[in-house]
Parts: structure tokens; sequence; C-alpha cells
């Protein structure tokens, strides 16, 4: 177990999480200690994504992600978290959750907030792609993750659509 204390942001609120709690998976503290149950779990085994959160090592930092079901919480001591529930602001959709919606992009959406936080994290990367890049960044970012319900097609349109306006600095 370890001994410290780790300090960490969830969604831009700073957390002191206890000694006893470092050793959690990162799903595990989000559900059971700060009420966060958005980021599903479903292998458990760091394999289908289901369980994806973003991650920045500093307020300004771009986005990274990493998934919360095989990250203990002390893997990420003073890096900034964010699920699935910082992306509305109050009723207002951010432009992927409203794409996904409009798009039917989701059945059971079990896999959706996996689906939502890796392409997230694309979006602030998606300057290192050229144009003509955009099936690979979406490769890249987003091609891990897996949905039971196979709903593969609608997920990558609708990402596709929200990439293209973020490239032209739309969304
Ligand atoms: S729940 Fe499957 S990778 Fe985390
Ligand atoms: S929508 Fe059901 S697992 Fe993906």
């Amino acid at each position: 177990m370890s001994e410290r204390s780790v300090q960490l942001h969830v969604n831009g609120q700073a957390v002191a999480v206890a000694a006893a709690d470092a050793d959690m998976s990162l799903a595990e503290f989000l559900h059971e200690r700060m009420d966060l149950t958005g980021t599903k779990v479903c292998c458990g085994i760091g394999v289908c994504r289901a369980c994806t959160v973003g991650m920045r090592s500093s307020q300004d930092a771009l986005m990274e992600k990493t998934l919360a079901c095989v990250t203990p919480v002390s893997a990420v001591a003073n890096q900034h978290i964010y699920t699935v529930e910082s992306l509305a602001q109050g009723a207002r959709l951010s432009p992927l959750q409203q794409t996904f919606l409009e798009s039917f992009a989701f059945q059971c959406g079990y896999c959706t907030p996996g689906f939502l936080m890796a392409a997230t994290a694309m979006l602030e990367h998606l300057k290192a792609y050229g144009a003509d890049q955009l099936e690979e960044a979406i490769d890249t970012w987003v091609g891990g993750n897996l949905c039971r319900c196979t709903g593969y097609v609608k997920y990558r349109d609708a990402i596709r659509k929200v990439a293209q306006l973020h490239m032209k600095g739309g969304a």
C-alpha cells in the first residue's frame, strides 16, 4: 500500500486522496469516493477501453487518455483527470455528445463515455494531422475502443463530422 496521500484534480476540482485509497483503481475511486459514475467498467483488464478518461499533466497541456480500470490512483498523482461528466456545460452538451445523439451513434450506451473521452482527447491533437490524415487520427485515438453493440460505423461518422468541423475551427 502507498504510504503517502495523493493530490490530483478531477474535472477541475482539487482532490486529496487518502493514503488508504491510493492503490484503488482510478475507476473505483471515481465511483466510490467521488460519486462520478459516468466512467464505465466493462472488461476491467485494460482491453475494451470503456473506462477511458482524459488526463492532462497540467491545466494547459493537451489532453491524453488513460484507462481508469487498470490505472491506480497513485499513478495519476498531480494529474488533471477528466471524466464524461466534465463535457456538458449545464444542459449544453459538447459537440461530440450532441453529434453522437443526433447521429444515433450509440445503442445501449455503455461504451459511450469511453468513446467520448477518447474522441475529446483526439480533437485536441488534430493539429498534428493533415486533413487527409483524419481516418488515421480516428484509428489512433478511438480505434481501440470496443462496442459490444457493434455501432462502430455511426460512432466513426459522428466523430469524423465533429473532427472536420474542428479542423475548420468550428467545433
Ligand atoms: S473496462 Fe475495459 S479497458 Fe477498462
Ligand atoms: S453502444 Fe452498447 S456497447 Fe457500445
